[in-house]
């Protein structure tokens, strides 16, 4: 099932494979085509990447371009692969950030390690406070003037700057049609503001760590079980993101949808995709049967406003 990026001729899956955490050089290249290959016959034909991927940083990119080159190249033209630019990816004052040089270095490195000749949308990861943003943009549509990228995302970019960007990008002719962000039970900003504005600005919304890193399911409620994130000593989700109280709440949740026919990650994702706005949830996953359970969620009756209202007074105040 695929929906319509924006106001864009692009449709995306429903959800998007993200290889953020778990697709490192910590795991084999087994493991990550394993993930990959599930995804893709799932339906999952998108793939969100980024340079500062890893551990090391680089490391998920190099290794998509290893087992796709190796196993997909065939399927090219049925897939959406993205990365973007400008975490910190490499040292010294070019490393970081939205300025044409990192941006327009950052291409490049990705789309060697990625082994393509493009990429079907490159992200300006963040925005920079320190570059003007028409000199990001720029580089943006200069990116894909050059055919490096088919269209240009933004990520946690602030609402009113996104019809700026929108317009900027409109008189050059350059598809921005995606912006990027976190969105979960958890995380609900993006409802004061920054999906409507998206929307209006003619963008999909891909919403990110819609399970919260995987505090939105039963995994955390015994304990901290081997393989998990926690478990792995990830420096974006510690221990002490668990507290007795969270996880309290999502015992209550479990609790809420359980007689419904849901598991916790499979209502939040349901809840996280009810947003029109909503064109795809990038999801991460560090096993193959959790693609295959987000994806089966997709075929579970819609929960009810009501199931939808009781589940989010658990998470209020
Ligand atoms: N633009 C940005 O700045 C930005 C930032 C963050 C993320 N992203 C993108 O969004 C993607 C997803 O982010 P995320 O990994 O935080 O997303 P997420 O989907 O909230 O969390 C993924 C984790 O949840 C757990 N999980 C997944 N399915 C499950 C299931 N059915 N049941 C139980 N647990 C399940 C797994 O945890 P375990 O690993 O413990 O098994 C998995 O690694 C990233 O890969 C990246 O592409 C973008």
């Amino acid at each position: 099932m695929t929906t319509r990026c924006g106001d864009s001729g692009l449709r995306l899956p429903r959800l998007t494979l993200g290889l953020w955490q778990a697709f490192g050089a910590d795991r084999s290249l087994e493991s990550l085509g394993a993930r990959v290959t599930t995804a893709f016959d799932l339906g999952i034909c998108a793939f969100d990447l980024a340079d500062n991927y890893g551990p090391p940083p680089g490391a998920a990119e190099s290794g998509f371009g290893t087992w796709f080159s190796q196993h997909f190249s065939a399927h090219r033209d049925e897939v959406i692969i993205a990365t973007k630019a400008g975490h910190a990816m490499w040292s010294g004052p070019y490393g970081d950030g939205g300025s044409r040089k990192h941006l327009m270095a950052g291409i490049d490195q990705s789309l060697r390690r990625l082994r393509l000749d493009y990429v079907d949308i490159f992200y300006h990861h963040r925005p920079d406070p320190e570059t003007p943003e028409e000199e990001s943009w720029q580089a943006l549509a200069d990116i894909v003037r050059a055919g490096k990228a088919l269209y240009v995302g933004l990520s946690k970019y602030p609402p009113e700057a996104l019809a700026r960007a929108k317009a900027f990008f409109r008189e050059r002719g350059v598809p921005l049609i995606v912006h990027q962000v976190r969105y979960s039970l958890l995380r609900r900003e993006p409802e004061a503001g920054t999906l409507q504005t998206s929307a209006a600005e003619g963008m999909g919304v891909a919403a990110f760590s819609v399970l919260a890193q995987g505090l939105l399911s039963e995994r955390y409620l015994e304990g901290i079980p081997e393989g998990s994130r926690v478990a792995s000593g990830s420096a974006f989700l510690t221990p002490g993101n668990l507290t007795p109280d969270l996880l309290h709440r999502i015992a209550a949740l479990r609790d809420l949808v359980r007689p419904s026919g849901y598991s916790v990650a499979a209502f939040a994702l349901r809840w996280a995709l009810r947003r029109p706005e909503i064109a795809t949830a990038v999801i991460g996953a560090s096993q193959p049967d959790q693609i295959r359970a987000n994806v089966a969620a997709l075929s579970l009756p819609e929960p009810s406003p009501e199931l939808y209202a009781q589940a989010e007074r658990l998470f209020l105040s």
